[in-house]
């Protein structure tokens, strides 16, 4: 890996987003092995560190590059004592990347999904609203080819109806697909202000006034379909479950509705018991639950903490034990 410039670390800043809710429902103790499935700048993986130091195992995943140095560096500075190892890729391909790192099983797994702040923050990676960008939205742009220039460009109006609807959930979604398939007949669209103009124009200025940036919903839906978020969330959890240790925990911070119900039905598709109707002499749904709920609702930030880090505002922890 790259020398890290020391500007850069100091530069990246994430604050990490229920630290203690999540330190309660991993309980990590010395020893343990944790993957955290996406490592950022390290704020939750550092807490983990000290509560596995000395004889544990952390084991971080990003498919940032950025993100990877600095959290290296974090953890090399501040968690010496503890084995690490910090794996480049999507957490949809965990399975490689854990036999990569040659573990038996995981203890704790934690998913904080979404973007970090230094990605939203680096204009040139074109996912934020407030900066001038080539139109780019991809995580991994080493990897990726998709990226929010060919959506824009190349999507049906259909297919981009259905997006921004679903995964920016704006009720605007039609209006702003139909503007958005006028404008690149004239010509392509290439940059964020350009997507922000558009969208500025496809809501009326009622509408527009309440609240959030009227792009907000919009940029989130395109950075989802570009990375292929949810299916990515899918594919993680399903191969989290069956690598965790019995005995192990599984938590998850989500901060869209989607990956909220995706980690619902995925905990509730593992722990769910027997559904035969009762009276049959033997089982023969099959259902035998692996995991078990640690609460059968998710846990949200205080608001003081809503307060002091508004990334934290939609967060949400469901979390689950391996049996
Ligand atoms: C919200 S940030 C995590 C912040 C971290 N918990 C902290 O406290 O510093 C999410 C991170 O996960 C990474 N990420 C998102 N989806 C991913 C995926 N499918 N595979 C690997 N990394 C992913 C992003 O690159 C980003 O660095
Ligand atoms: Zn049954």
């Amino acid at each position: 890996m790259a020398e890290t410039d020391s500007s850069l670390i100091a530069e990246y800043r994430h604050e990490p987003v229920m630290v203690q809710e999540v330190l309660e429902t991993l309980a990590p103790s010395e020893g343990d092995i944790v993957c955290d499935c996406t490592l950022g700048g390290a704020g939750h993986s550092l807490e983990l560190a000290k509560r596995i130091s000395p004889s544990g195992l952390l084991i971080g995943i990003d498919q940032d590059d950025l993100a990877l140095e600095v959290a290296a560096s974090r953890i090399k500075t501040a968690a010496p004592e503890v084995a690490s190892l910090q794996l480049k890729g999507n957490f949809s391909e965990l399975d490689s990347l854990l036999q990569k790192a040659e573990v038996p099983g995981v203890d704790c797994f934690l998913f904080d999904l979404g973007v970090s702040s230094p990605q939203l923050d680096i204009p040139s990676r074109g996912f934020s609203y407030h900066e001038n960008a080539p139109l780019n939205m991809r995580m991994d742009p080493g990897k990726q080819t998709l990226n929010a220039r060919e959506v824009i460009n190349h999507y049906t109006e259909a297919d981009l109806t259905r997006i921004i609807r679903t995964y920016g959930e704006e009720k605007w979604a039609s209006r702003i697909a139909h503007f958005i398939v006028v404008e690149r007949e004239n010509k392509p669209i290439e940059t964020t202000f350009e997507l922000v103009d558009i969208i500025k124009k496809a809501i009326p200025a009622s509408a527009r006034r309440t609240g959030h940036h009227p792009a907000k919903k919009t940029f989130q839906a395109i950075r989802i379909e570009v990375n292929h978020e949810m299916d990515a969330l899918r594919e993680g959890l399903e191969a989290a479950v069956r690598w965790l240790n019995p005995g192990g925990r599984i938590c998850v911070i989500s901060y869209h509705s989607l990956e909220d119900r995706i980690t619902k039905e995925c905990f509730k598709k593992y722990s769910q018991t027997c559904t035969c109707p009762p009276g049959l002499p033997v089982c023969v749904c099959g259902c035998v639950p692996v995991l078990k709920l640690q609460e059968h609702k998710p846990r949200i930030p205080g608001e003081d903490e809503v307060e002091r880090n508004p990334r934290a505002r939609s967060a949400k922890i469901r979390s689950a034990i391996k049996l």
